[in-house]
């Protein structure tokens, strides 16, 4: 969506605030010997408190309030039975529809220890978000967000997942710009409105950058068995620095 008025703002800024928290709280709730159906549940009674609804639940029939996946899965992660374990590398994505807006945000992290090989991953990926945000600005081309991802990427020694992509947001979880790419995409010729609402989320790996569905319809993994992260923000893109609308 673009933005229209002071309200919007105020409405996407607190849908943001909400998904923000969530993925705050369950990042320091999650713990060894918790299923991911647990952690699920703390950010399904948080949305809930708060009087937001579970995005890809409203939307796409999810079955869960969030997505939760443990490494190898890289995203789209269902909820459920597994145990989380020190030392595994897991993602959260939270995304939330309040009062008709939506806000999306996401993180990695390594359960309860030190990775020094995730740790230098993770880092490297919220260091190209913090890139890619600087690059969302109005009138400039939507493909420098790609290409402060994949520059930054590259310059950690890291490749960028090249099918997972961000997206516009705002009246719907998905929306126009579609394909918000994690690379420089040369032939893609769009330039950045004011005000258009955007979530960028880069997913840095080890690997190639291809990836697969997974059996139960959901879960993502990496055709290659490497490991990825995933940082996620939702802006309003201005003639200046973004407004990050999902910070804590
Ligand atoms: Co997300
Ligand atoms: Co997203």
């Amino acid at each position: 969506m673009i933005v229209e008025s002071e309200k919007e703002i105020n409405s996407l800024k607190a849908i943001g605030r909400v998904v923000a928290q969530t993925l705050k709280l369950m990042m320091e709730q999650a713990q060894p010997g918790m299923t991911t159906a647990e952690l699920d549940n703390i950010g399904r009674e948080f949305l809930e408190k708060e009087g937001a609804q579970s995005a890809p639940q409203v939307m796409y029939s999810f079955p869960g309030a969030t997505c939760i996946s443990i490494s190898p899965v890289i995203a789209h992660g269902i909820p459920g039975d597994q145990v989380l374990q020190a030392g595994q590398l897991i993602n959260i994505d939270v995304s939330a529809e309040m009062g008709g807006y939506f806000a999306d945000t996401g993180g990695s992290m390594v359960v309860a220890k030190q990775v020094s090989e995730y740790d230098k991953m993770i880092e490297a990926t919220k260091s190209a978000l913090v890139k890619a945000v600087q690059a969302a600005r109005a009138g400039q081309p939507l493909n420098g967000i790609g290409k402060a991802i994949q520059d930054e990427a590259k310059r950690n020694g890291f490749g960028v997942i090249f099918d997972l992509t961000g997206h516009g947001i705002g009246h719907k979880l998905h929306e126009e710009p579609t394909q918000v790419y994690n690379y420089y995409k040369p032939k893609d010729r769009r330039i950045l409105d004011e005000g258009v609402v955007l979530a960028i989320e880069p997913f840095l790996t080890t690997g190639r950058g291809h990836i697969f569905e997974e059996s139960d319809g959901w879960s993502l993994r990496t055709i290659d068995r490497t490991v990825a992260a995933q940082f996620e923000h939702t802006v309003i893109v201005t003639k200046d620095e973004p407004i990050i609308l999902t910070l804590a």
